[in-house]
Formats: C-alpha cells, structure tokens, sequence
C-alpha cells in the first residue's frame, strides 16, 4: 500500500512553494499527501533559518514526533538542513534523512532507499547539501495547494549578503529561471484552472536571464491568456526602477503591490546591513512608487535591535515609519545567524530594549494600517 506522507512548512512563500514541489514529486512517485500528522508514515519538515525562533519550533515539534509510539520517518529538509548539513543528527537523532533547499528533487530516491532498509537496520542516515542547480522538470509536476492560485520561482538564491541575512549560505548564489520555463509554468497552470499567479524570487528585481531583465518577464506574463492578475515578491530597493514602477502603473493584470523591504532608517544600520542604499534613497524610491502607481499598495519589512542600533538609530526607523505610511509592516528582532557577517558584531541591545523597540513600531504601523482600512470601508 502506498505510504502516506505528511509535510510541514516553516518560513517565507519560497518555502511553500518548494513543499508544493516535494509533494508533486511525491505524488508522481506513488505517495499519497495526508492532512493527518498522526497517520503519516513520513512526516517532512520544510525548514526556515531566517531567525532563531523558527529553528526551535522545528527542534521541538521533531521532538514530538521523536516520542510517537510508531516513530514515522522524519525527513527535515530546507534552511535548516544546509546551515546545520550532518550535524541534524546529532542534534535530532529522530531525523532519518536532511535536504537542503538545492537538492528536493533527490528526495524520493532517498525515501526509497530508506523504505528499503529492513526497519530494524535502519541505521543510515541520508543527507544531501552538495546540489547547485535543481533540475528544471521538478516544477512541472503541475502541483499546486491552491486550485485557482499558484506560486512560482522566477531566481533561486541570493548574492546580496546583508550582513544578517542566512540566506545566501542557505540557498546559494542567484541563479535565474530560464523565461521560456517560466511562462511554461504559468501556461500549464492556466489550462489547469490557475487565474492568479505570484512570481517569486529573493530578489526578483534582480532578475536577469541572459540580458532579459525582470520589466521584460512581466511584460510577458502580462500577455498569458487566461490568466487574471499576478503579482512578485520579494523586491530589492537598490534593483528597483522606475522602469518597474511604470511597468507596473501600465500591465492591466499587474497587481498594485509591492514588497520592499526597508530593514532601517537610519543610514548608519544600513551600511552595516550592507544594504547599498540610503534611507533618503528609500523615501524618493517611495515616493515616486506612490506618485507613478496610483493607489498601489506598499508594505516593508523592518528589523529592530539589530547590533548597535542606539536610540538615535531608532528613532530614524520610526521617523521613517510616519514619513512612507506603509499598508503594512513585519516587524522583526535581530537574531544572530550563523556565518553571517553581522556575526562579528556583538548582539549589544538588551533583550527587554529589542522587545521595547519592536513595540513601539507595531503599534504605529497599526496605527496606520488602520486608517487605510478605514478610507477603504
Ligand atoms: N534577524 C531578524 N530578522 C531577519 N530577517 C532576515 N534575517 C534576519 C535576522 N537575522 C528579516 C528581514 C527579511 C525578512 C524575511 O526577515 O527583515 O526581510
Ligand atoms: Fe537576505 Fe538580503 Fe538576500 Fe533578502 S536580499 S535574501 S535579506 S541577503
């Protein structure tokens, strides 16, 4: 009988999406997905490393499973398998097989291995953290949680290094998705049922495939017939254009939104994110997105208490705050993360100031968020 298989998904869209990916290679392989933790033979973490936080909720929830009468083959796959690669095992010894996010296409070969294994033998563990490049089939399996919405990968990875960022080192350099495979993709979904698409990536505006940049792919998918509206995450300020802003003021099935995270306001904290850019730089950026894509939405994502943020630098975050007047914030604490560069600094603000500061954010971004709500109604 065909085993069945649960799978858990930690982190950011990318993430789901790769599960999606998983669960279409799993299906094609004979598996069946269940909704049950309990009756699952396999149960697959898809993990996040982005903050500390997401790693101990994975540690535990294994954890639980770990004690389960009849223990189901735990695969944790994802950040967390590339940052930690064969130390999983001794952290977790439930874990009977470690993906990292460049290599899920390997795991129903993996699982078959295993099964093959006589239970009470099963001494070897599996991990795989060495792949570079995913092969293009594993995003046709034509799997999608949603029946009218699908996520899909334009870039893989990441060259920017912001100095807190684990995602480089987790998911490799920026690799770029070839347009005709994209549009292969959306196509597919479309005959499928699929009106609306978002077009994923760490940085889509740093799109690039051979000189055809990321204004040129949604003009593009723009053209998909059959399909109603699409958006992209996530977007870089220093990659973004007024070329985009007006790409997006013009495409008829271009969402009004965007995603650009600013992380401070103060210049001092960007150049030591590495961010490449000024808070004066965000606010024209801003400002011209708000002027050339009328009634566009805007939301950022902020990290307070990042290694010697003083109350000045702060306060240039919060000012930063008032002046955009975001639809939405997520609002983070630094956390440090292993191989980063922010490493080498100490993680200097208190624990209660970090919580004081991330407060005081929520609560006016709240502020704001409401009273768009409001003018809508
Ligand atoms: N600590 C806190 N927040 C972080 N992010 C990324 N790395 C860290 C970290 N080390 C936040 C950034 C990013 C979002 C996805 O997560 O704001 O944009
Ligand atoms: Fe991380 Fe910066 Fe790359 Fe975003 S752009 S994934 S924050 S390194």
């Amino acid at each position: 009988m065909s085993k069945k298989v649960f799978i858990r998904t930690f982190g950011c869209q990318m993430n789901l999406r790769d599960s999606e990916v998983v669960a279409g290679l799993l299906e094609k392989s004979g598996y069946n997905l269940t909704d049950n933790s309990e009756k699952a033979e396999i149960v697959i973490f898809n993990t996040c490393s982005v903050r500390q936080h997401a790693e101990d909720k994975v540690w535990s929830e294994i954890g639980r499973f770990a004690k389960a009468k009849s223990k189901p083959i735990i695969g944790l796959i994802g950040c967390m398998a590339q940052n930690y690669k064969a130390g999983v095992f001794s952290r977790a010894p439930a874990v009977d097989f470690a993906v990292g996010p460049a290599d899920i296409d390997k795991i129903p070969a993996i699982l078959k291995s295993l099964l093959a294994q006589k239970s009470a033998l099963k001494v070897k563990k599996i991990w795989e953290t060495e792949g570079s490049l995913r092969p293009e089939e594993i995003y046709h399996t034509g799997f999608h949680l949603d029946k009218s919405h699908a996520y899909v990968v334009i870039s893989e990875g990441c060259v920017n290094f912001c100095s807190y960022c684990v995602v480089p080192y987790t998911r490799g350099p920026l690799r770029h998705r070839k347009p005709e495979d994209i549009l292969r993709e959306i196509k597919d979904g479309v005959k499928k049922g699929i009106t609306k698409v978002t077009l994923l990536g760490q940085n889509v505006n740093a799109y690039d495939y051979e000189g055809f940049n990321f204004v040129s792919l949604l003009n593009l998918v723009n053209l998909v017939d059959g399909l109603k509206e699409f958006s992209f995450i996530t977007s870089h300020p220093k990659d973004t254009t007024i070329e985009l802003f007006q790409a997006m003021a013009g495409l008829d099935k271009l969402k009004k939104y965007l995603h650009l995270p600013v992380q401070s306001g103060s210049d001092r904290i960007l150049k030591l994110m590495n961010r490449g850019y000024t808070a004066k730089y965000y606010l024209d950026l801003a400002r011209n997105y708000r002027k050339i894509v009328k009634g566009g939405e805007l939301t950022t994502d902020i990290i307070v208490g990042f290694p010697g943020e003083t109350q000045k630098d702060f306060q240039d975050t919060y000012d930063l705050v008032k002046k955009v007047k975001f639809e939405f914030g997520f609002i983070f604490k630094y956390s440090p993360r292993p191989n980063t560069a922010a490493l080498k600094y100490e993680d200097d603000v208190p624990r209660a100031e970090k919580e004081r500061r991330h407060q005081l954010i929520l609560d006016l971004q709240k502020k704001i968020s409401k009273k768009y709500a409001k003018n809508k109604a």
